[in-house]
């Protein structure tokens, strides 16, 4: 969506409800030039949360993107969603509670249990049906029947995939352990083999997996959707930021060389550098 566009509408009250009153008000008496001057920060690299109400504008504006990612896809108006790797992040569900008037239905695999117990806390007022799947995403077909998601979305997510997998093989623990300790080793663990050139050598199989395992547990026609940001904490944690400002172009590579039955489409709207729409024809 234009930015312009998204902040006319903030400006007109539209997402009022996803907003505290306190910043409802706030954005009454703010012109929309400055909305869209939040806007600018908050998709910024890295992403710039410096005002007080710059964190209820970026999951805003997420949910808002979101959602007109399920228009351009032509989803059905009740879908069946996945999210892989949602962590305790809410913006795939809050945008189908929107998209769907309650009547969606949302899985997510995930699996750092503090993280899933957040998201269950965050999604435990919604209408539509929320389920959680706390298992390594690449065994979702013992608990699900093929074709049955019209949408697999990769919420900021392609990052978190490859630092699983590279965590499995460095034997750090990323179910039990507080996520946000362990994840400057995580980083390290990528950077280490981004460095040495072997980032694909290391991962490419297991992501793939992965991919295959949305393929098959997605509907014909349906649209696997990823998207990326920018977040200083991870750039701080040592990210080179060529490497995570560069995850949808990785996936859109890896996804493009592997043998899957998949169109990557074009999206107009979307900024290839920082979205991938993906078909099962
Ligand atoms: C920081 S959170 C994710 C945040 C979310 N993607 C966002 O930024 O909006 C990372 C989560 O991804 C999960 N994860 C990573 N790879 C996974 C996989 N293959 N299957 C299930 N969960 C996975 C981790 O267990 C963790 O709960």
């Amino acid at each position: 969506m234009h930015k312009k566009e998204l902040a006319e509408q903030i400006k007109a009250g539209k997402w009022d409800i996803l907003l505290r009153e306190r910043t409802v008000n706030r954005l009454k008496i703010i012109s929309q030039e400055e909305i869209e001057e939040i806007i600018d920060e908050i998709t910024d690299v890295p992403i710039n949360i410096a005002r007080d109400i710059s964190g209820e504008m970026f999951k805003l504006y997420f949910i808002a993107e979101w959602i007109d990612a399920f228009e351009k896809a032509k989803l059905a108006r009740n879908p069946s969603v996945l999210e892989i790797a949602s962590g305790a992040s809410d913006p795939i569900p809050q945008a189908l509670e929107i998209y769907s008037e309650g009547g969606g239905s949302y899985v997510s695999a995930n699996l750092n249990k503090i993280l899933t117990e957040g998201l269950k806390r965050r999604t435990a007022s919604l209408e539509i049906e929320v389920k959680v799947v706390e298992d390594n995403a690449v065994n979702l077909e013992k608990y699900i029947e093929p074709e049955t998601f019209d949408v697999v979305t990769f919420q900021h997510a392609i990052n978190d995939v490859v630092q699983t997998i590279i965590a499995d093989r460095k034997g750090i623990d990323t179910v039990n352990n507080d996520w946000f300790d362990i994840l400057p080793a995580m980083i390290q663990g990528v950077t280490e083999y981004y460095r040495q050139g072997k980032l694909r050598e290391v991962a490419y199989d297991d992501f793939i997996d992965l991919i295959g395992v949305c393929w098959r547990l997605l509907k014909r026609g349906g649209y696997m959707i990823f998207n990326t940001h920018v977040y200083q904490l991870d750039l701080d944690c040592g990210y080179p930021l060529e490497l995570y400002g560069s995850f949808v172009p990785l996936a859109r590579d890896w996804i493009a060389t592997s043998d899957l039955e998949l169109e990557i489409i074009d999206c107009d709207g979307f900024d290839p550098q920082w979205w991938l729409f993906v078909r099962k024809p």
